[in-house]
């Protein structure tokens, strides 16, 4: 509760920038990607992953169990039940061996009576329908850091529903006693412009899946979803899982690389994911780092400013007119308040090569001020330009370049 409005607010401190981490979801648990990377010793490995690997020193920070946990409830206090062949340490054991690390923990529910899969098991799994305040205080007193809300079971037909238990999970997990971040599935459609006041984050498009054309179709969404909720500090939209290469990739898996996607599109992914700020949790398998993922995860600039908020988020600004109508577009964030230092990405989502070109004016920094121009992929130096840029973008790829006025 904000007991300054008498509202139902997120005013729980949690998500004052945007969550890192990863994901079990579509990270195969087993060789033929029947469910995901989901039993004590799977989360385990993927977590020293991420300490090793350069990740977790760069802030990836939650490990989250997907649908994937749970198994029923406790017949006498009703309480929700870990699935003890998965995790026969119990997760309070498990959360509190990634806390020892500096790690967060975060798991799934589902708002309706049971959760959207199986999880590759026999028998539904509940979800927290009329449980809400009992499993948000259960969740709390494992030392849970974060809650994914999900939108499936009785209550995906019952669409009147939808904001009240929005309204009720927000209301049960500020009840608590322990902030945790609140993450909703399809609570954006409910409340719109009010979700801030009920979620840390919120999905607004269709689930990502591991195909260019879903990507794409996450950056359609969020050109809608700037004008009513751009994101800042406790509250960010979230594009869903973020895809760019690794092994695991239900159900499009063939293979170590992800081949579900190009490494232009995974930079494509990972340029627009961190230039608006959407959550970044990684549903690959961190533990097989391809180069694409270390030069898309691992890159120190769009990371710091993901997590800076010194700015507004990043947005689309301008199309550049290029053969392939609306095909090429300019989306930029700025570094520095002042407006004097920019992150820009140039994304070509036609079919062919385009050049593709950023105009001060987009900036609005005056058209005869010098600028240095760095490529942020590799770090070149593209010297000083005056008035514009223009790269050459392949089909489906993203040039991302820091502009620095002076
Ligand atoms: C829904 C969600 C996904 C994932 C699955 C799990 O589809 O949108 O992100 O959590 O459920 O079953």
């Amino acid at each position: 509760m904000n007991f300054l409005t008498g509202a139902v607010g997120m005013a729980n401190g949690v998500g004052r920038t945007p969550p890192l981490g990863w994901n079990t979801w579509k990270t195969c648990g087993e060789a033929t990607c029947g469910h995901d990377v989901c039993n004590e010793g799977e989360v385990k490995s993927a977590a020293n992953a991420m300490l090793e690997n350069g990740m977790h020193a760069l802030g990836y920070n939650y490990v989250n169990l997907d649908d994937c946990w749970a198994d029923t409830r406790n017949a006498t206090d009703h309480t929700l039940t870990w699935d003890t062949t998965r995790f026969p340490s119990g997760l309070p054991s498990l959360i509190a061996w990634l806390h020892e690390r500096g790690l967060k923990f975060g798991l799934y529910t589902s708002a309706g009576n049971v959760t959207c899969s199986s999880g590759g098991r026999a028998h539904p799994i509940p979800g927290s329908r009329g449980h809400y305040a009992l499993d948000a205080k259960t969740f709390a007193s494992w030392k849970v850091d974060y809650v994914k809300f999900d939108w499936c079971g009785d209550i995906k037909k019952d669409l009147a529903a939808g904001r009240e238990a929005h309204v009720q999970f927000a209301k049960a997990m500020n009840e608590s006693g322990r902030p945790m971040f609140l993450e909703v599935v399809a609570g954006y459609f409910f409340m719109w412009g009010e979700i801030p006041t009920v979620a840390n984050s919120w999905r607004f498009c269709t689930d990502h899946h591991d195909e260019w054309k879903s990507s794409s179709v996450q950056l359609t969404c969020r050109l809608d979803q700037r004008k009513k909720v751009a994101g800042a500090p406790g509250g960010w939209p979230y594009m869903d899982f973020l895809l760019t290469g690794g092994q695991g990739c239900v159900p499009f898996s063939k293979g170590a690389h992800c081949p579900g996607q190009t490494d232009d599109e995974y930079r494509t992914t990972f340029a627009l994911w961190s230039l608006t700020q959407s959550p970044m949790i990684v549903a690959t398998d961190v533990r097989n780092m391809t180069a694409v993922m270390r030069q898309t995860l691992l890159n120190k600039d769009l990371v710091a400013l993901h997590q800076s908020t010194g700015t507004p988020p990043g947005a689309h600004l301008a199309y550049w007119e290029c053969s392939e109508l609306l095909g090429c577009e300019v989306w930029g964030r700025k570094i520095t308040p002042d407006g004097n230092s920019w992150m820009v990405a140039l994304v070509n989502r036609g079919t062919k090569a385009h050049k593709i070109t950023v105009k001060w004016g987009d900036l609005g920094i005056g058209g005869k001020t010098p600028a240095a121009v760095t490529n942020v992929w590799d770090g070149t130096s593209k010297g000083n330009a005056t008035g514009l840029y223009t790269a050459d973008v392949p089909s489906h790829g993203t040039v991302v370049v820091k502009i620095v006025v002076g």
